[in-house]
């Protein structure tokens, strides 16, 4: 098998999860860790046994290794992708793209450019629940998607009044997933939040949002409820359709794709279908495709998420943020020109 070779820039508390995800992809050979910090980037390439390299620069100047993973905390996003993108690497990068809209914006623009292969870590999408319940949403024409998904205190590392820290760090995977679900263009945002709940970092405690997709009668509409306080509650994802519905407690998935309502004197027969036994780790599936994507071009890289649906999902965060703190409802594209 055709392997590519792959560098991995960080080696944090996530670029563990990188680390293990790019060894075990089998179509990927781990070329070397790259981290600024010599003590963190030498150990985890004594790990992996593969060679350590201290700086991009270095890491550029080689020509064997043309497609990096790049996992740094979220402000240094941009810096590290444009330099990547420069010398002309296809990278797979964390989630959120970056730490302005602008940035986001600037990065997207030099991928097409470029004609890179770039991804995004939203690997929730690899998730086999979420993966059938997108093949669902594209049978039974969503009407409303609820996700809720709560979580226990974040690490004080994320604990900053950052639009992209507290709560937001956590609902951004949601922020990818509901627009991926509805497979609509977004088109306005209505948020209610609360900071400072259980830290005085001014971060982000509790969020509840609406995201609409179209317009009028022929809306979509999407809710997401999150907050750091409710740890061990079961996650909720339903999806109401015009041909059918879906509901998952996060491990099985209970649906129907006949007519919704049932026609006068027609039974609702609900299907299900449990992944509880499925223990793939969704990094390395995200890893793997996103390899198979750059090592054959015709490949589209959906379902992994691209700059463009990076940059969707920054300005649904954004507008998240400024919806919460004015009261009012925002409209997607006007808020975008107003970021320009
Ligand atoms: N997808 C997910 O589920 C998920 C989960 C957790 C974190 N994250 C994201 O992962 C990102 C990283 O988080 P983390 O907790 O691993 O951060 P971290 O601070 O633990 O690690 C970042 C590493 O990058 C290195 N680094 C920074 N700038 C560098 C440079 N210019 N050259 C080389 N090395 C450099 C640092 O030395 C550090 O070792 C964040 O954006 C976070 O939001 C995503």
């Amino acid at each position: 098998m055709e392997k590519l070779r792959v560098a991995l820039v960080g080696a944090g508390g996530r670029g563990n999860a990188h680390a293990n995800a790019i060894a075990a992809a089998a179509n990927i050979e781990f070329a070397a860790i790259c981290d600024m910090d010599a003590e963190a980037g030498q150990t985890a390439a004594e790990e992996f046994g593969i060679e350590y390299i201290p700086n991009t620069g270095e890491l550029y100047a080689r020509d064997d290794i043309t497609a990096v993973g790049i996992c740094v905390q979220t402000p240094a996003h941009h810096q590290l992708a444009m330099e990547a993108i420069a010398a002309g690497r296809d990278l797979l990068t964390e989630k959120p793209m970056a730490a302005s809209f602008a940035q986001a914006k600037e990065m997207k623009n030099a991928v097409e450019k470029a004609g890179l292969r770039a991804a995004l870590s939203y690997q929730l999408r690899f998730g086999p629940v979420y993966a059938k319940m997108k093949e669902l949403c594209e049978q039974i024409e969503p009407l409303q998607i609820l996700f809720a998904r709560q979580r226990s205190m974040l690490l004080p590392k994320y604990l900053s009044p950052a639009p992209f820290d507290g709560i937001m760090d956590f609902i951004s995977h949601d922020i990818d997933m509901v627009p991926f679900l509805a497979g609509r263009k977004p088109t306005a945002v209505f948020a209610s939040l609360r900071r400072d709940t259980w830290s005085d970092t001014g971060a982000i405690a509790v969020v509840g949002a609406q995201i609409e997709f179209g317009e009028g009668d022929d809306k979509t509409i999407g809710y997401i409820s999150s907050s750091m306080g409710g740890s061990g509650v079961p996650e909720r994802l339903d999806v109401i359709g015009k041909s059918g519905l879906a509901f998952t407690d996060g491990t099985s998935i209970h649906f129907t794709t006949s007519p919704n309502p049932p026609g006068p004197g027609d039974q609702r027969e609900m299907q299900s279908a449990s992944f509880a036994g499925d223990t793939r780790d969704l990094t390395t599936d995200l890893y793997e495709h996103w390899a198979a994507c750059v090592l054959d071009p015709e490949l589209p890289l959906a379902p992994a998420a691209s700059y463009q649906d990076g940059y969707n999902a920054l300005l649904i965060t954004l507008a998240i943020v400024e919806s919460g703190k004015t009261g009012e409802k925002i409209n997607l594209d006007q808020f975008a020109a107003s970021l320009e």
